[in-house]
């Protein structure tokens, strides 16, 4: 009850609130907001609240280090809340170290931009397939390639980060940082890869394919291991199915596909004319000659071509930072 008599919605505030930022969040409200307490205003809220939450934790280092106080940040943020992890520097006991609240200033610019990302692409489906593809000549051996799928799970991540549901395809590869929302399907060989794009792509509203495939693959799998009988072996190698090309041809007039093309000559003519071959909006160029791109590096330098012919080059930059120049062309396109 107000003075005044009259009823005040205790959950208003927290159905009312399009963001609610927990700042500072000492150790005893953690506690609470982790185990569903609801004992005061600030608590009412946090458990009525619809809208992302954010909190920052600010308390002395050994609190902020305690095991309770680590579990109560996962279990906050395993519910989907976002924390803002306190800085290093002077507490109020004197004491310096780990506990600080994070600067009001930071919070402003995390949340901004953490906002200014998770609209663009919501709603959105998005698949992304990513790795190099190992093609069978024999139960212990195959043709395969140095891809590490880096590139692919970058941008599968950053478009998770800007609210896409993502799907990923995954060749195999020892690359592992892929977002825990991110649904992947792990495949092995180009047939599998087309198997599993084809059944995808129909229900997305744009697909990015990153994936280094193998273009032929060996005409039959021996059974067994091949022995060493012969001074020369040859082997035959078929073509495999484009997969890129093969959505190309589904593609609805909504739909967005983009593709990547790795070359070493004739850079610029040859992506263009993949894209139209393919049937793409535009088509990521990584041209072997440059250092910082390639293979299995954290770094990568692209150019992306556009449908006409209008290109971009970008600096050489971290894969993570490349991944966001794609994510913010396609947002153009979507
Ligand atoms: N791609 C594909 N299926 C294949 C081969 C390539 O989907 N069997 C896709 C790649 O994922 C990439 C694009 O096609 O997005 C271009 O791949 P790239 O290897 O540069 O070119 P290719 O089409 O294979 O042509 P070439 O090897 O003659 O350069």
């Amino acid at each position: 009850m107000k003075e005044t008599g009259e009823w005040t919605n205790h959950v208003e505030l927290g159905k009312w609130a399009d963001l609610f930022v927990v700042a500072p969040c000492t150790a005893n409200t953690m506690a609470k907001m982790a185990n569903g307490y609801c004992d005061n205003l600030l608590l009412a809220t946090y458990l009525s609240a619809d809208c992302p939450v954010y909190f920052a934790p600010a308390m002395d280092l050994d609190m902020y280090m305690h095991h309770t106080t680590t579990t109560h940040i996962e279990t906050l943020v395993n519910k989907g809340d976002i924390v803002l992890p306190a800085g290093i520097g002077e507490l109020a006991s004197g004491l310096v170290g780990q506990g600080r609240m994070c600067e009001p200033e930071d919070i402003l610019e995390l949340i901004s931009t953490q906002l200014a990302t998770v609209q663009s692409f919501s709603n959105k489906k998005i698949l992304v397939n990513a790795g190099p593809t190992y093609e069978k000549l024999d139960p212990v051996r195959f043709i395969g390639n140095y891809s590490s799928g880096k590139m692919g799970i970058a941008i599968a991540n950053e478009l998770q980060a800007r609210g896409a549901e993502v799907h990923l395809v995954l060749g195999p590869t020892s690359a592992s940082n892929i977002h825990s929302s991110i649904a992947t399907t792990h495949i092995e060989s180009a047939d599998e890869m087309y198997e599993a794009c084809n059944a995808i792509f129909p229900s997305c509203d744009a697909a990015i394919l990153s994936a280094a495939l193998a273009d032929y693959k060996p005409a039959t799998m021996a059974d067994q291991k091949i022995k060493k009988k012969t001074e020369e072996y040859t082997l035959e190698l078929i073509k495999t199915k484009d997969v890129l090309k093969s959505l190309g041809a589904i593609k609805q007039p909504k739909q967005v596909l983009v593709g990547f093309a790795l070359e070493t000559q004739n850079e610029y003519d040859n992506a263009l004319t993949k894209l139209e071959k393919k049937n793409l909006d535009f088509i990521v160029l990584n041209s072997m000659n440059d250092k910082g791109a390639g293979f299995g590096k954290d770094t990568n330098k692209i150019t992306i071509i556009e449908k006409g012919g209008k290109s971009h080059t970008f600096e050489t930059k971290p894969k993570t930072e490349v991944a966001k120049d794609i994510a913010t062309v396609l947002e153009q396109y979507i």
